[in-house]
């Protein structure tokens, strides 16, 4: 028998605005994402504009991707951003040493980076080299991008095409400096990132904000570690933001797995909201101001890779599990709104959870990309707090001890049926949230705090196949469907939710 599952909205518990830069991105080079997934070259038969593939950009840019995070991941602390400027034919040809000794020509370097933000209207956010590289480097390289005055590098950007500079405001200091960025203990790293910050300078009318890296998943020591020590001299003021990773991973594969490993892999993905919880608890005892944003620059699902693909590529599929995953994690994101300032589903395209694949001329859109554009109207929007009545389904089942460690002070872990969030923006208020059963489907009794519901319109996200996902052969396998009103019975909504379904209600407030 269908249950009813009751979420409440509080409109009047206001939680903060959701930045829009929750919604981010991230392309490393790394496997196919940046060739052939971004960049093919002017001269090749795929349609591009400058060598970046329009079929991406196409795609992309009625999505909008607010912010998009390069080089890497761990490439970035191998990058000299020299090596990607100037004609493309005299850039060396370099080993991509991180992931699978991949050739790298750096034919994709900061000019077509910015040329591929300027097409999708997305913020770039660069991560520099602590890792194998001097302050001085990210020190010119700030200054090549940044500059509009006389010196010989910008100078040497106009030379290479841009009068103009980029104003790029966010850079990363190093990445997973605990582990493929250095191997460094918090103590040392804070120590580096306040040398590194040091040659960090704000040229004329853009500000930089430096972003330290945070710590892997439930890591309290690092985030400890690396405030303590930073606060130690009065410094904690050269940090704008902490930027944590966390990969909930897999159980099964990318598209093979059963009922109990579809509700492992969600209650993993569930488990950000006591990572967040407790790193955030954290911060707030240096930094009770909170003048230090969180930010979640890596996260997602982390499958095997696929069949015939490099080792070292990294390309999953992705189904409709991961689309629950994404939707439960952006939840998650605008529950904290008040503190998580940015975040970058891992990654783009044809890399972990990507939001498209593409393959020779074809371009996918994954069930990923389309919980993005379902969320979408939450950005910018008013975070209210809601509260879900619903029953635990998994307490982690096989993961349960991962999940567990996720949480501080040995707080029970649960992942309830149904679970979502509530914004409100120019008088509509926005609730998206997730069935996470992948069997069962429930009516969802949507209720909001002092007010009453006319009707609404409902979009969702589901698939009858609990494995479903699209291919280049059948594309539109999982998509979202047409909207339908929703009239209201008693002031209260009642939402049909198929099993592993995705929600998205629009009302008038
Ligand atoms: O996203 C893939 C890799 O995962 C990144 O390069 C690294 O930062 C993380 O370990």
């Amino acid at each position: 028998m269908q249950t009813t599952q009751r979420l409440l909205v509080l409109p009047d518990e206001a939680i903060g605005t959701i930045n829009p830069f929750l919604h981010g991105h991230f392309a490393e080079h790394l496997g196919e994402l940046v060739y052939p997934g971004v960049y093919v070259g002017p001269d090749s038969p795929i349609p591009n504009t400058g060598g970046i593939r329009n079929d991406v950009v196409d795609a992309l840019k009625p999505l909008g991707v607010p912010v998009l995070r390069w080089p890497g991941g761990c490439f970035a602390d191998t990058y000299h951003w020299r090596d990607g400027i100037g004609p493309v034919s005299e850039r060396p040809l370099r080993v991509n040493t991180h992931w699978g000794m991949a050739p790298e020509p750096n034919s994709f370097g900061t000019h077509e980076f910015m040329a591929f933000c300027r097409a999708l209207g997305a913020e770039p956010y660069f991560a520099a080299n602590l890792g194998s590289a001097p302050p001085s480097e990210t020190r010119d390289w700030i200054e090549y991008c940044n500059f509009a005055g006389p010196s010989a590098l910008a100078d040497e950007r106009r030379a290479n095409g841009s009068d103009a500079p980029f104003g790029v405001k966010f850079w990363g200091i190093g990445n997973e400096n605990w582990g493929c960025g250095g191997n460094m203990s918090p103590q040392h790293y804070a120590e580096e990132f306040a040398r590194y910050r040091s040659s960090v300078f704000n040229y004329p009318g853009i500000p930089v904000q430096a972003v330290a890296c945070g710590p892997d998943g439930p890591d309290w020591t690092w985030t400890r570690g690396f405030l303590e020590q930073l606060g130690s001299r009065s410094r904690l003021g050269l940090a704008q933001a902490l930027a944590g990773h966390y990969y909930c991973g897999t159980a099964g594969t990318a598209t093979e797995y059963t009922a109990e490993q579809w509700l492992e892999l969600l209650a993993k993905g569930a488990a950000m909201e006591g990572i967040i919880t407790g790193h955030r608890a954290i911060m707030d005892e240096f930094d009770p101001e909170r003048r230090i944003k969180m930010i979640y620059d890596e996260w997602g699902t982390w499958h095997p890779v696929e069949t015939g693909k490099p080792t070292g590529g990294l390309y999953q599929q992705n189904t409709v599990r991961d689309a629950c995953v994404a939707a439960l994690t952006l939840d998650i994101f605008h529950t904290h709104a008040d503190k998580v300032f940015m975040a970058n589903i891992a990654q783009l395209v044809n890399v972990l959870q990507a939001l498209l694949l593409v393959e020779e001329d074809k371009c996918i859109k994954t069930p990923t990309f389309h919980v993005f554009d379902l969320y979408k109207p939450h950005q910018g929007g008013l975070s209210v707090r809601t509260e879900s009545f619903s029953e635990t389904i998994s307490d982690g089942g096989a993961s349960a001890a991962h999940c567990r460690r996720c949480y501080r002070d040995k707080q029970p872990f649960a992942l309830k049926a149904v679970q979502g969030s509530a914004s409100v923006k120019n008088g509509v208020l926005c609730v998206t949230a997730v069935n996470s059963h992948p069997t069962e489907p429930v009516e969802l009794d949507l209720e909001v705090s002092g007010a009453r519901f006319g009707a609404a319109e409902v979009v969702t996200l589901s698939a009858e196949d609990m494995h479903a996902h699209n291919t280049f052969d059948q594309p539109d396998t999982v998509k979202p469907s047409a909207p339908v009103q929703i009239t209201a019975q008693n002031g209260r909504l009642r939402v049909p939710m198929p099993a592993g379904g995705v929600i998205r209600a629009l009302a008038g407030l």
